[in-house]
């Protein structure tokens, strides 16, 4: 007579079953994923008891265990997808379940079930409290930071032009790019807008980008065309603020916003020549002065916690400035 495995024996697994405390395990892991210590517990039982049980409805492939660290976890076997809940085992389980709550035991193991599984997510609650200084350390870094910037961009809306003005290699862009339908490049160097094209290939789907060769007092953008412009360690180059600051109000749309990043004044006397810079950092009451001549409210200013830190030439290779950044932002008025 050929030998079958236990689980495709009907009569093996109607024996399985037919025990009144395998059918309480059943009913208890149809609820939760559960350890075998927190079954025993919900079942109030030895652990040794529960887990002859246990030896014999995994034999009857009707139930599954998983391993993580020193911890055993069970699951009923037919939500593992690969069986389809069609095997013999999970058809005859499916048939018996609903009476299962007619057992004696069954309201008191639900009861001990459920303080279980709070004791378990209070646990879980005070781990949390207890790493959260280091959880930093603990958790794996997302390297590049698309993950949460693609979700903050799914969460806004997305119909808005926007250019970066003086845009060198795209740093800006690359940060608007998932925020926005269409963005403005504009920088005087052709060889920094290619490369700013470059870096920004892939673009996010449904953004479009387009590079203008151009100044900032005579800016390559129609009249209304931006939704918001940014100005990136730009307004330090230039001769004269007042100009490039009635080009941006032209540009934004009434009610259109800039938002500028620029060098507090410093005194790296070296970056006239190293890094082609006009002014050693800016005056932030000069650019709000230019902003509300050229017609800006709302004008905010704020320091950056970030540092900008060109190489010292001449240096040793980690020798660098440690430069204090701010940011001022401010409104075209909406049309009254
Ligand atoms: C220091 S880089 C900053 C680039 C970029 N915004 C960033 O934050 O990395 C300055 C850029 O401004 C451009 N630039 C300087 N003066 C300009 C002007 N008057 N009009 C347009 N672009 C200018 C330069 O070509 C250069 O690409």
């Amino acid at each position: 007579m050929a030998v079958i495995a236990k689980s495709q024996d009907p009569a093996e697994v109607l024996k399985v079953l037919g025990d009144p405390t395998r059918l309480r395990i059943l009913g208890l892991v149809e609820r939760a994923e559960l350890t075998v210590g927190e079954l025993a517990r919900a079942l109030e039982m030895a652990q040794s008891r529960v887990s002859n049980h246990l030896r014999v409805l995994r034999d009857a492939d009707l139930l599954q265990e998983r391993h993580t660290g020193r911890a055993t976890w069970l699951r009923l076997a037919e939500l593992d997808p690969a069986s389809n809940g069609d095997s013999l085992p999970a058809r005859l389980w499916s048939a018996v379940r609903a009476d299962v709550p007619a057992l004696p035991e069954h309201r008191a193991d639900v009861a001990r079930l459920e303080r279980v599984l709070a004791e378990r997510s209070a646990r879980s609650g005070e781990f949390f409290d207890r790493v959260a200084g280091e959880w930093d350390k603990i958790a794996v870094d997302f390297a590049t930071g698309q993950a949460r910037q693609r979700a903050a961009a799914a969460l806004l809306p997305r119909e808005s032009v926007v250019a970066d003005l003086g845009c060198g290699t795209g740093w800006f862009a690359r940060a608007l790019a998932p925020l926005c339908d269409r963005i403005v490049l504009v920088d005087r160097s052709q060889g920094m807008l290619d490369e700013a094209c470059r870096k920004l290939d892939p673009l996010p789907a449904g953004t479009r980008v387009e590079a203008r060769r151009g100044e900032l007092d005579a800016l390559p953008i129609a009249d209304e065309e931006l939704d918001g412009a940014v100005a990136g360690l730009v307004l330090h180059h230039l001769a004269d603020l007042a100009g490039p600051a009635r080009e941006i109000f032209r540009a934004l749309k009434p009610g259109g916003r800039v938002a500028i990043v620029e060098l507090s004044p410093h005194g790296e006397a070296w970056m006239h020549e190293s890094l082609g810079d006009r002014n050693l950092g800016l005056d932030p009451r000069d650019v709000l002065r230019a902003l509300e001549r050229a017609g800006f409210v709302d004008h905010t200013l704020e320091s950056l916690e970030d540092r900008y830190r060109p190489r010292i030439p001449g240096g040793d290779a980690d020798a660098r400035a440690a430069l204090p950044l701010y940011l001022v932002r401010a409104r075209r008025p909406a049309r009254a």
